[in-house]
């Protein structure tokens, strides 16, 4: 099993690395050693998810984390902060990774997942041969995390599997697609000690409510219309997202080298069945009438270029590596039901924008 001291974690402040790092510092993990989360606050990162872990392992002499606000696009940054903090593993999660944004603007898609993919690869590689010589054997794992989308879009049947060829549709999910390729080009090249998962999609707390689940959540409470996309029959397959984090901590430990593996949930539902469960969920935790919620259904506009449906086929990391998704899904969407009801001031700052404030308010390691 592999092991690692100082994990440098991009796009931590995000929803999928910050629900990460808490299960790293505070589940059941087995992690002893420090994360070095590098994010550049963009509008969807929030150094306020990590408030509490910044107070508990943040201070100190020989703090467990450390956060940097720093852009992975920039090399000089990168190169610094390997050297100071001995980077020995790296999680990348760092992403514009929003659909619906790629359509209207793909330029930061571009930069940030493609340029800055490369950057990253480019400075661990160097950093890395630098202090080991050769890198097939270095005691060092960059890990890329990736999405289903790469895969294309299903019609009614069939699975992503790891071989399903990469048929990437929308501008988000082509620079998905370049940057795994990039991954996997610098394993074959230069022997860069390198894993990699796709991932269907997320859910759970922490989640920017610009994405379906937090945004009909949001919306029910505010009594706003709650928009579906063209005959909402589109279908994704839900994990709960520290489902997700358990598995790429697995693959990270035990997973084989240069190899990908696909993460899912194996729980497709279409866009509108899941909007009516989340429904009854909000009416059983707020006391609102279902029938009131239901009247704010307004089909809109069909995203363009809209995937039909995502299935994943995960038999690879359950038999390789007997990883098993541990939240069933109505139990995960009232968790994170009840999460959203309960943090209101985490709502209330995204939804002013104060929380683009937060670290200058409050503080930051360096
Ligand atoms: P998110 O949008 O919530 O977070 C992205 C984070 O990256 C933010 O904190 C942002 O500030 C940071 N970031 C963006 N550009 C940066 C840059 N240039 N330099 C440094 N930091 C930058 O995204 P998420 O939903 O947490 O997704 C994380 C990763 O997981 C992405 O790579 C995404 O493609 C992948 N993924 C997401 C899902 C999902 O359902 N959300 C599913 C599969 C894979
Ligand atoms: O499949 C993994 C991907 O899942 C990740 O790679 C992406 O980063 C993540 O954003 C997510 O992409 P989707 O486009 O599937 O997620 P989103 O929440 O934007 O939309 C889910 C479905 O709901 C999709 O079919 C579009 C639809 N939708 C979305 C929104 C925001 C609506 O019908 N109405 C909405 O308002």
């Amino acid at each position: 099993m592999r092991t690692f001291r100082n994990i440098l974690i991009t796009g931590g402040a995000g929803f999928i690395g910050s629900n990460m790092i808490r299960y790293l510092l505070t589940g059941d993990s087995g992690f002893t050693g420090r994360i070095i989360n590098v994010d550049a606050l963009t509008y969807a990162g929030n150094a306020e998810s990590l408030a509490d872990i910044a107070e508990h392992f943040g201070g100190g002499s020989t703090p467990r984390y450390v956060f940097i606000q720093a852009d992975i696009r920039n090399r000089q940054n990168l190169e610094r902060i390997f050297n100071e903090y001995q980077i020995d593993a790296v999680i990348h999660f760092a992403a514009e990774s929003h659909v619906d944004r790629s359509i209207v603007g793909p330029e930061s898609f571009v930069t940030t997942n493609v340029l800055g993919t490369y950057t990253l690869l480019e400075v661990a590689r160097q950093y890395w041969q630098d202090r080991f010589g050769t890198l097939a054997e270095a005691p060092v794992l960059f890990h890329h995390i990736s999405t289903d989308e790469v895969y294309g879009s299903l019609g009614a049947t069939g699975y992503f599997t790891e071989d399903t060829p990469y048929d990437p549709r929308s501008p988000y999910s082509a620079s998905k697609a370049a940057s795994d390729h990039l991954v996997m080009a610098y394993h074959h090249t230069y022997g860069l000690p390198v894993t990699l998962t796709n991932c269907s999609n997320n859910y759970g707390p922490y989640q920017f409510p610009e994405k379906l689940i937090p945004l009909m959540i949001l919306n029910m409470l505010e009594n706003k219309a709650l928009p579906v996309y063209g005959d909402g029959k589109n279908i994704r397959d839900w994990l709960y997202v520290e489902d997700h984090n358990r598995a790429v901590w697995l693959v990270m430990r035990e997973g084989r080298v240069g190899e990908k593996y696909n993460i899912g949930g194996e729980n497709e539902w279409e866009n509108i069945q899941l909007v009516h469960a989340l429904i009854d969920i909000v009416a059983e935790e707020t006391g609102k009438r279902a029938e009131d919620l239901r009247r704010l259904i307004t089909f809109v506009k069909d995203r363009p270029g809209h995937d039909r449906r995502y299935a994943i086929d995960c038999s690879k990391i359950k038999k390789e590596l007997g990883w098993r998704q541990s939240v069933n899904f109505p139990e995960g969407l009232r968790h994170t039901v009840r999460w959203y009801l309960t943090h209101q001031s985490w709502i209330q700052h995204v939804r002013s924008g104060e929380y683009r404030h937060w670290i200058e308010k409050n503080y930051s390691n360096r």
